[in-house]
């Protein structure tokens, strides 16, 4: 067999894992939520449950990788020699790829969205109207051509390969990112308005702290958020080097992650403030914030709008924020099922990327199609009960079926000294109880 991938350096996997990480959740999902939940209470709610539910469950899926190495379907069947064990494993496994396969294809319509937002302006900064229009406008066809676009670039880097694929455009994608995003907020803030939105973010409403919902919701965006359930994280794992230290990457991504959505919220927020200084509606009838697609795609461009010409260069900068997020987390998606068709059935990396590529293409352009029958359903299937209960399944893998000898010297690769740290008094306790029972008792919660 070829040998497989490798990420070259702890920062290549840093910036790979955040870059799945980091996507429309951060810079959409939360600052929204936290708008519309108490502000600073979500937030704190958000960074407690990151920490203290999420993390340990990615630890579950970058030790199980590591482990492994491997896919996430020939993983979690190869952890222990029981037939029963085995199978269910393959049963989880094969879950984990469905999930995986229909959040990209609902991922990469939006993304394609992004997409057309950010070449809009392009066009009309180029003096080509009726393209900029129909970029504008919903459309199958431009939703079809847009989502096709986002799929052959994330075909593209896949079919390339780890170091040089995921790696290479993960490295230079990222601190695009961040960058824009610092710049934009620095924009933001000579606007008047920014400092009362800057409040709304950062004081908090401690009457929603008892909120269930508030909790429900902060843990369903720090999963997403945080790519797990799906085997993304897994197989970034399987790539992961053995001098590597594990833990310390785990909290190196949390802290990426977690870092890169609130500063996301030091953008939004002032932003949705500064538009309602300029007279944009940002309230609707019921006096609640716009949140969801109308606030990206209606309150912020009637905000960039007000702006003239400086307007035009922000709604690029934007969109082109969006579409890089988008791209980074679609990639780590789109190698689940690549991992599984080239290391079970032998297939070429490029010939896996297209494959795996164009049945998901085809799903989103069934899902364009009957948009209002299966878009919002795919969602809520995917995030809402697939990532929390195989969230779930994968702490179990790491806690029962995998021994505490197996975690331990996988653990102790590139940590020796791992046995007496404080990681290692609670984490394996933490997989094997605390962690499906805190999101079993939140799922079970939310579904009344
Ligand atoms: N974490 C990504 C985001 O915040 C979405 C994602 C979910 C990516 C699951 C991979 C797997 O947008």
């Amino acid at each position: 067999m070829a040998t497989r991938g490798q990420f070259s350096s702890k920062i290549g996997f840093l910036l790979a894992a955040a870059g799945s990480a980091v996507g429309l959740g951060n810079i959409w999902g939360f600052p929204t939520q936290a708008a519309s939940n108490g502000g600073a209470a979500f937030l704190l709610v958000y960074l407690i449950l990151a920490f203290v539910l999420a993390y340990p469950a990615l630890m579950a899926e970058l030790t199980i990788g590591r482990y492994a190495r491997a896919n996430v379907v020939s993983a979690l069947s190869g952890l222990h020699p029981s037939a029963t064990l085995k199978r269910a494993g393959f049963i989880v496994g094969l879950c984990a790829l469905t999930v995986a396969v229909l959040i990209l294809s609902f991922y990469a319509i939006v993304a394609g969205w992004m997409l057309a937002e950010f070449l809009s302006p392009a066009a009309q900064l180029l003096q080509w109207d009726s393209g900029a229009s129909w970029l504008n406008a919903q459309s199958f066809s431009r939703n079809a051509l847009m989502c096709g676009a986002m799929s052959a670039l994330t075909i593209m880097i896949i079919a390339r390969g780890v170091e040089q694929g995921i790696e290479a455009w993960s490295t230079r994608l990222m601190p695009a990112l961040f960058l824009i995003l610092l710049g934009m907020i620095a924009y933001v803030f000579t606007q008047q308005g920014a400092l009362a939105g800057l409040k709304a973010y950062l004081i908090p409403d401690l009457s929603q702290l008892g909120n269930p919902s508030l909790i429900l919701s902060a843990m369903g965006q720090a999963f997403f958020s945080l790519s797990l359930g799906v085997g993304t994280m897994l197989i970034y794992g399987s790539y992961l080097r053995d001098t590597d230290n594990l833990p310390r990457m785990g909290a190196a991504v949390t802290l990426l992650d977690t870092g890169f959505a609130f500063t996301a919220g030091l953008l939004i927020l002032p932003a949705i403030y500064v538009a309602q200084t300029k007279g944009v509606t940002v309230f609707n009838d019921a006096g609640v914030l716009i949140a969801g697609p109308d606030l990206i795609f209606q309150v912020l461009p009637a905000l960039f709008a007000t702006m003239g010409a400086a307007g035009n260069w922000l709604a690029l900068a934007f969109f082109a924020l969006m579409s890089i997020a988008a791209l980074t987390s679609a990639i780590s998606l789109l190698e689940v099922p690549v991992s599984v068709a080239v290391e079970r059935w032998g297939l070429s990396r490029p010939l896996a990327a297209l494959f795996s590529g164009g049945i998901i293409f085809a799903i989103s352009l069934l899902v364009i199609w009957q948009f209002d029958a299966l878009f919002n359903g795919v969602i809520t299937l995917t995030t809402v009960y697939g990532q929390p209960l195989l969230g779930v399944a994968l702490c179990l893998f790491a806690g029962w079926v995998m021994h505490r000898h197996q975690l331990l010297k996988e653990l102790s690769n590139g940590h020796p000294e791992i046995e007496s740290t404080w990681f290692w008094k609670l984490w394996p306790f933490y997989v094997k109880f605390i962690c499906p029972a805190l999101i079993l008792i939140t799922f079970v919660q939310s579904l009344r």
